[in-house]
């Protein structure tokens, strides 16, 4: 595969110390993690971290996910209370990413919390994320790595289509196996889900011992007026078909007539790996109306639906 502009790194040892030098030096890299492709920079940097924001077309008030290689490193940046502690426990290494009190100290720059006195932090499930987290010895500010706006890479290619000509290094670790951002939690008081993912929230409830509250925010929309447009295809998404209208392409779920399949055997877990892929190769066939079968709300089956709400949100 080749890019433009951005060096193709291999996730072996030499790619990785590459990919960390370039992190030193301010550069953007782009890097495999288990729930989507992250476009990181040093959090520590202020240009650097500004880059990101240029790179991806983001409003800058949106603050960035901060990647550690454990909780102790993660503990140098922010507090942890009981539930934030527990919850690091049961799911780290993983898919879930946890809102803290930034400890002002910590050398972190404000444009990483967008000026918010918390701060959101993750330790990913992934090999080559966690080999260069190790081999740049840092934090690592990192969004999902797409423009602004649309739909999440989860493979190289992906990435390489929408930034290739934006970043400086992507390291290529083969499909990411969540295909869903992490889920994330605020810990600053009673927990609370701000954006359903990777993980379902019924596995953090259990956890918790008791149900966690919900985010009125608008990243994590509640009423149709709220939506963002967001993780959007070129097409126009029609949610909950049962069969297509004259001129959709199809994308199924389940055992049905469909042009794409999001899982025949109408599994979640593959559904959610399969997600932004089968969104791309949509765009990829030029797909102008989509109808999109109904899934099953529970489970990823929840973070599933929370992207094609707003790959359905009028934009
Ligand atoms: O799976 C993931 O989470 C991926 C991979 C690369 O780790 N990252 C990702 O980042 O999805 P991004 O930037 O696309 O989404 C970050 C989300 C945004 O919705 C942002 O508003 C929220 O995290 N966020 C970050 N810091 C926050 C804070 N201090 N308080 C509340 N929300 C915060
Ligand atoms: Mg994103």
């Amino acid at each position: 595969m080749s890019t433009r502009g951005a060096a193709l790194l291999q996730p072996d040892a030499a790619g990785l110390a590459r990919a960390a030098e370039i992190l030193t030096q301010g550069g953007l890299v782009s890097f495999p993690t288990e729930t989507v492709y992250g476009l990181g920079a040093d959090a520590r940097n202020d240009r650097a971290v500004a880059a990101i924001f240029a790179a991806k077309g983001r409003p800058s008030f949106n603050p960035l996910i901060v990647h550690l290689g454990d909780i102790t490193a993660a503990n140098e940046i922010c507090d942890f209370n009981d539930d934030a502690r527990c919850l690091a426990a049961a799911f780290w290494p993983g898919a879930l990413t946890l809102v803290l009190p930034l400890r002002p100290q910590a050398g972190i720059s404000r444009l990483v919390t967008a000026g918010l006195d918390s701060i959101a932090v993750r330790v990913p499930d992934h090999k080559v994320a966690q080999g260069l987290l190790a081999a740049f010895g840092g934090p690592v500010a990192a969004p999902s790595a797409n423009a602004s706006g649309r739909i999440s890479p989860t493979t190289a290619a992906h990435v390489r289509d929408s930034l290739g000509d934006r970043i400086d290094a992507l390291v290529d670790g083969g499909p990411c196996f969540v295909g869903l951002e992490s889920t994330i939690v605020a810990c600053l008081g009673t927990p609370t889900l701000l954006r359903a993912g990777g993980i379902p929230s019924e596995a953090i409830a259990a956890c918790l011992g008791r149900p966690l509250a919900i985010s009125e925010n608008p990243d994590a929309p509640v009423s149709p007026g709220q939506l963002l447009s967001h993780y959007a295809p070129i097409g126009q998404v029609r949610l909950n078909a049962t069969a297509r209208q004259d001129g959709e392409v199809m994308l199924g779920f389940g055992l049905m007539d469909a042009d794409l399949n999001l899982s025949p055997a109408g599994d979640l877990t593959e559904a959610a790996a399969r997600l932004f892929d089968c969104l791309h190769q949509l765009d990829a066939m030029g797909a102008a109306r989509i109808a999109v079968a109904p899934i099953p709300d529970h489970g990823l089956g929840r973070a599933i639906n929370d992207r094609l709400k707003r790959a359905a949100a009028p934009r």
